[in-house]
Formats: structure tokens, C-alpha cells, sequence
């Protein structure tokens, strides 16, 4: 039964909107609007093909619509934007899906409505882009007829620990009032939520988790190149210096998906436009994006200090999505290795079990998968880019018996943590 007398329209249906969606539909109506045909047929069937959702938990539920029909969203009297902010090809803001959907809710804005953006953007966006078409479209006044508020989403797609009733929701609302409301809408399926002073407080919230996380990833990653050039392990002197109590553990890796190596441009985006040039956030991004550099350097270099020929080696790539535990491979700097890799012409056998199809498309080039490990010693060298849970439960036994008698075995998250010579970690 609905408890909640809001009619909520969620604009994209992604890996934030879905759950959103799922979530708000327990406690009052909601209508889910999507641009593409294929997601809305899917999703009507109960089908999530990002595997975010179980597709059990995509039940027919009598306050939840699926549509691809912007008329429905006209029974709505919340807005709530889920849709993606990516970069252009300069890494500067394209908010060409924010224009859209905002066009969208323009024409179906009443007064009294409330439109909250969700997607990440940079300070400001909200008021200084979104609302400036809102009123256009819809001939309403802002803060008077209609308003806004931003609430940052924190999903951790492949993250089952941190939940609805465990993480704190951020938001806030363009004025007193409408803050108070849009939290108590937000409370309605949070547990925990934190009232932002302002929108771009709430903006900013968001586009500095990501940058810290980034650097923190950064300035390992740049500590192991040294300390490999060092000849030191550098998990070791992590280890090592973790035992300090204001020490924080990060681990060196690839930087890719649609939040960490994409989000700090927004911020940067901005600082230039108020006449600021950052430095450390943009050395951290050029750091994070070398780094699929590093690993095939290291890679090649140990297949060669093996005497192996890397014209005729057999090599074994697994995981090849953006992170672990995640089926996602848009900006994957896994992808970006293999690529490399085949550039140069190596023989590849490339794994992935939480890639169902034999052969993915990704940026105008064609990937083929196998699906089946094989069970005698044919590669010379396996490469383990990302360690999803599945990856990581196949015995070691079994990985090394995949490998001819001279070989590389090259993980680059050291999950293996083995001690032999073959081994490699970056
Ligand atoms: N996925 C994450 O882990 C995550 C975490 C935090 C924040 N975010 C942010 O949330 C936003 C959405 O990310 P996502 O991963 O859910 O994206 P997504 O690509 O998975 O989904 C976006 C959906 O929006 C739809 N869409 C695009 N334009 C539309 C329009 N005008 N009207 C209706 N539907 C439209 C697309 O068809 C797609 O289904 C982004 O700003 C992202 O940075 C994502």
C-alpha cells in the first residue's frame, strides 16, 4: 500500500535509476522513463541486464510503470534524474543527456513540482543549467513555482554490502522548506540521510568523493612505479607502513568506469572557467590514465626476461570489465591493456565469466571471448586484470596448469600472493 502520496518519476533507468526505482516503488508510485526501447521491453519482462538487480526482484509490482512513453511522467509531481554525465572527447562536461532530460520534465512540470537531480555533475549544474531550461520549457518560476534539489548518488555497482539501509543519503533542496521534503522523501527508503546546507554543497559532495579516491589510487600508483624501479615490493611497504594508525591503504590499479576517471573533470571543468588551473587533481587523472602504459610495459618486459618470443606466445587475458565483481565494460582500462596488446599483435585468449556474450563491441572495436578455460598447459604467459570473485575462485592449481612449463604469470591486484619466480604484481 502506498504510504507516501508523491507520484515519483525516475528519468533513466541505469545503474542508479533501476534500484531507485525498485526501492521507491515499495512506498508510493512511480513511473520509470527511459529513452531506450530495449531497456524498458527488458525491464517490463523482468530482466536486468546490467545484473545489478536480480530479475526475480524485478517483479510485477502494481505502483511501478516501465515506460518509454514521456506522457506517462504527466501523473508525476517529482522529477528525479538519473541519467548519464559523461566527458567529451576534450574531457570537458557533456551534459547532453542532463539537456534532454530536463527538456523532458520541463513539459511536464506543475506547480509545486520538485525536479532532483541525481546524476554527477559539477557545482552549480543544477541551478545554473537545469533550471534555466526548466523554466524555459515549462513557463514556471523557480523556488516560486517549482523546485529543485540534488542528491548524489553513491551506488558501488558490484557492492552488495553497501545498501539502502546502510549507506547515508545526501540532500538537500533550493530552499528550507523543499530541503525538509526532499529528505523526508529520500528517508522514506534510506535509513540514514544527511541534509546538505545548499545544492551545490551537495554537487560538490559528490565530485570530491570521487577525486580523493582517485588521487589516493594515484599517488600509489605512482609510489609502486617507483618502488618497482627500486626493485621493491611495493604491497610490502603497504603493508609495512599500514601499521602506522594515520596510514591508509590503497592498492595500485587500472582507473576506469564512468565515475572515478570521468568525475574529476567536472570539477576541473569549472575551477578553469573561474580562472583556476588545478594542478594535483589533473596530475592525478594523467597518473591513473598512464597506468595501462605500466602494465603492459611490465608485462612485455617479464615475457621477454623469460626467454619466451612474444611474437609466438599463447597468452590468457581474464577480466576484462571496468572493475571487479561488475558485468560494465565502458571505459574498462582492461579493455584498454587488451587492445594494446593486440596492437602489437600478441596472441590472446580472452576470459571474462561475467561476460555472457562471445564477442562484445567496445568503442568501434570487435572483442572475442572464450568461454571455456582450457584443462592442459597452453599458455605462455596469463595475464589477471580484473580479479572478479569468480576469477579469484578458480584454484591456483588450476591457473597453473594452464601454463606451459616456462611462464608469466602476471596479476596485477596481487590476489594470487604467490612466491615464485613466474610471478609478477605491479
Ligand atoms: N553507476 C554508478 O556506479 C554510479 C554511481 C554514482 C553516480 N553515478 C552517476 O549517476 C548517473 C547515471 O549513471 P548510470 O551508471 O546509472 O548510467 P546508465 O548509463 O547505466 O543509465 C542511464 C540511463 O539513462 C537513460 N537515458 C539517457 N538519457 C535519457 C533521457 N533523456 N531520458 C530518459 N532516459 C535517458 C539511458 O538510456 C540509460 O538507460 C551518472 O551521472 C553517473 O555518473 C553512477
Amino acid at each position: 500500500m502506498a504510504k507516501n502520496k508523491n507520484i515519483i518519476g525516475i528519468v533513466g533507468l541505469g545503474y542508479v535509476g533501476l534500484p531507485l526505482a525498485l526501492e521507491f516503488s515499495k512506498k508510493t508510485k512511480v513511473i520509470g522513463f527511459d529513452l531506450n526501447e530495449k531497456r524498458i521491453s527488458e525491464l517490463s519482462k523482468g530482466l536486468d541486464r546490467n545484473s545489478e538487480i536480480k530479475n526475480s526482484k524485478i517483479k510485477k509490482n502494481k505502483n511501478l510503470i516501465f515506460s518509454v512513453n514521456k506522457n506517462r511522467l504527466n501523473s508525476c509531481n517529482v522529477f528525479i534524474v538519473t541519467v548519464p554525465t559523461p566527458i567529451d572527447d576534450k574531457n570537458r562536461p557533456d551534459l547532453k543527456f542532463v539537456k534532454k532530460a530536463c527538456e523532458t520534465v520541463g513539459v511536464y512540470l506543475k506547480k509545486k513540482s520538485i525536479f532532483i537531480l541525481e546524476s554527477t555533475v559539477y557545482p552549480g549544474c543544477t541551478e545554473n543549467f537545469c533550471v534555466p531550461i526548466l523554466e524555459k520549457i515549462s513557463k514556471l518560476k523557480y523556488n516560486k513555482d517549482f523546485f529543485c534539489g540534488y542528491s548524489p548518488e553513491r551506488i558501488n555497482p558490484g557492492d552488495s554490502k553497501h545498501n539502502f539501509k546502510n549507506i547515508v543519503k545526501v540532500t538537500s533542496g533550493s530552499n528550507k522548506k523543499i530541503s525538509l521534503k526532499i529528505d523526508k522523501i529520500y528517508k522514506s527508503i534510506f535509513k540514514f540521510t544527511h541534509k546538505a546546507e545548499s545544492i551545490k554543497i551537495a554537487e560538490s559532495a559528490k565530485v570530491i568523493e570521487n577525486i580523493q579516491r582517485d588521487l589516493n589510487i594515484a599517488l600509489v600508483n605512482e609510489l609502486s612505479i617507483i618502488l618497482d624501479k627500486l626493485k621493491i615490493n611495493t604491497n610490502k611497504v603497504i603493508e609495512a607502513a599500514g601499521t602506522k594508525w594515520n596510514f591508509q591503504k590503497f592498492f595500485p590499479g587500472l582507473v576506469g568506469g564512468h565515475c572515478i576517471s570521468v568525475d574529476p573533470y567536472y570539477l576541473t571543468h569549472v575551477a578553469k572557467l573561474n580562472k583556476y588551473n588545478p594542478k594535483v587533481i589533473l596530475a592525478g587523472r594523467k597518473i591513473n590514465n598512464y597506468m595501462k602504459f605500466q602494465v603492459v610495459k611490465k608485462f612485455l618486459l617479464s615475457i621477454k626476461n623469460r626467454k619466451i618470443s612474444i611474437k609466438k606466445a599463447k597468452i590468457l587475458v581474464m577480466g576484462i570489465t571496468f572493475k571487479e565483481n561488475v558485468s560494465d565494460i565502458r571505459n574498462s582500462q582492461s579493455i584498454e591493456v587488451i587492445k594494446m596488446l593486440q596492437r602489437k599483435k600478441l596472441k590472446l585468449d580472452i576470459y571474462d565469466p561475467l561476460i555472457k556474450k562471445n564477442t562484445i563491441e567496445h568503442n568501434n572495436k570487435k572483442i572475442y571471448l572464450i568461454k571455456k578455460l582450457p584443462k592442459k598447459s597452453v599458455y605462455d604467459a596469463i595475464l589477471i586484470l580484473t580479479p572478479h570473485d569468480k576469477i579469484k575462485s578458480i584454484p591456483v592449481k588450476k591457473i597453473l596448469t594452464m601454463c606451459k612449463k616456462n611462464f608469466v604469470l602476471f596479476d596485477i591486484k596481487n590476489y594470487l600472493n604467490l612466491k615464485i619466480k613466474e610471478y609478477i604484481k605491479l
